[in-house]
């Protein structure tokens, strides 16, 4: 009977040493993504930058491996930056987004000197005008714009549309009217613009398009207003592979896309091409977890369907309930056997919603088996809950083949720690 390796590593080794629901994530796989960002993106187009999108998965030790890597960091809260912070990651990598930052956490940003801080709205830049002249320190702010670009991803994850909540609308008077208020605050210092258009996505086509409504947006404001851009951060959103047809592409599909049209439209408008700025999250970790479960009660309603319970679900990985997304999923102690059944993997939650996977093509399944469901480093660690008062789970990182503990397992007082 041969075991599932991930990463070069017994799954089900991992599973007998730190018990299940595990989050198991490899620092091998990380580290190939930060290199292929460093040679097909860095070192290949000068004057750019790449921020990692720590909502994807942080913890203190991914911060450290962020730093040590030399990329910066996207943060999108207080907890996130706090997090940063702890690690001292420089703090002039880092750039803080939001789409209504408290004033706590604006009041922290500009205390801590964060190197950009991506504005999204009118109320935001006053709060930010007047933090930064009570603190009298000069803060760099990119405008996050709308692009009015619809990407193919699930509807949650759409964020680049005319009707978002995120960023100023793609309106002359609207843009105008933010640029000369930036422009004219003395503490504030507008390097340019941030657009991300949607997650998981598949092609360059919105990226591209995107391009085009920004360079445009330049040039016009170039003429109209004088002001130069030197910054375009253009989000994350480089799918990866889930199951099905939905694939991990090279970096360089949707960097080199972009990187082209950027270029040619800043030919065409007579502009200094800017500093492009990525913010990769999924691309980079999502294939680089998955998680050990152990199974089982297993319930056959005949000629209906196979239920198989695991020890975890909804709360260490809510994607499935939230998104219909779809995971594959392998019996770590039995990669040789022959696939025979047909099942569906059900969380322990009390929720009829919390399936994880319907009808998974498995071998012969019992009680005590493991399952390890595969790509889920990205948004399942960072969007877990104690729903139903389940404790998370642990998270262990691989590296050359050793395994560590980078996350405890909560306890149940751990749940109850804060309660009066
Ligand atoms: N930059 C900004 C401003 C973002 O809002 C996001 C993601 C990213 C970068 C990174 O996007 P990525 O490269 O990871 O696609 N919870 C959802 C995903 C939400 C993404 C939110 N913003 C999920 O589980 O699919």
């Amino acid at each position: 009977m041969a075991n599932f390796l991930f990463s070069n590593v017994d799954t089900v080794e991992l599973a007998k040493k730190y018990k299940t629901p595990l989050y198991v994530v490899s620092e091998d796989i990380i580290l190939e993504r930060f290199n292929e960002i460093k040679k097909d993106f860095i070192e290949k187009h000068e004057n750019t930058m790449a921020v990692y999108a720590s909502k994807a998965f942080l913890t203190k030790e991914m911060a450290r491996i962020v730093k040590r890597e030399g990329l910066g960091m996207d943060v999108v809260s207080g907890g996130e930056l706090y997090t940063a912070i702890k690690v001292d990651f420089p703090m002039e990598k880092i750039v803080f987004h939001g789409n209504n930052k408290t004033l706590d956490e604006i009041e922290m940003a500009v205390k801590y000197n964060v190197g950009r801080i991506v504005v999204d709205n009118f109320y935001e830049l006053e709060l930010l005008d007047k933090m930064a002249s009570k603190y009298k320190k000069k803060v760099n702010i990119l405008f996050r714009i709308t692009p009015g670009v619809n990407s193919h991803t699930h509807k949650y994850i759409r964020t680049g549309q005319v009707d978002s909540k995120f960023g100023v609308p793609l309106n002359e008077n609207i843009i105008y009217e933010a640029i000369l208020k930036a422009i004219n605050s003395n503490y504030i210092e507008l390097k340019g613009f941030h657009f991300h258009i949607g997650s998981q996505l598949q092609e360059s086509e919105t990226h591209v398009k995107s391009i085009k409504v920004l360079t445009s947006l330049m040039k016009e404001i170039k003429d109209e207003l004088g002001f130069i851009t030197k910054e375009l951060n253009t989000g994350g959103g480089y799918g990866i592979h889930y199951n099905g047809n939905e694939s991990r592409k090279p970096l360089s599909y949707f960097t080199d896309a972009m990187m082209e049209e950027l270029e040619k439209e800043c030919r065409k408008y007579n502009l200094e091409r800017p500093r492009v700025v990525i913010e990769p999250g999924r691309w980079v970790v999502g294939e680089a977890g998955i998680t050990l479960y152990t199974i089982g009660s297993i319930k056959n309603i005949p000629n209906v369907r196979t239920y198989v319970g695991i020890d975890g679900g909804m709360p260490d990985n809510p994607r499935p309930s939230l998104y219909d997304a779809q995971y594959e999923a392998l019996i770590a102690n039995k990669v040789d056997e022959e696939i025979t059944d047909i099942v569906t993997i059900a969380g322990k939650c009390c929720e009829s919603g919390d399936i994880l996977i319907w009808d998974l093509k498995t071998p012969h399944i019992e009680a005590g088996d493991i399952l390890a469901v595969l790509s889920t480093g990205a948004y399942n660690y960072s969007m877990a809950s104690n729903y139903n008062r389940i404790p998370r789970p642990a998270v262990v990182m691989i590296s050359k083949g050793n395994d560590r503990l980078i996350v405890k397992r909560e306890t149940y007082d751990d749940i109850l720690r804060n309660e009066i």
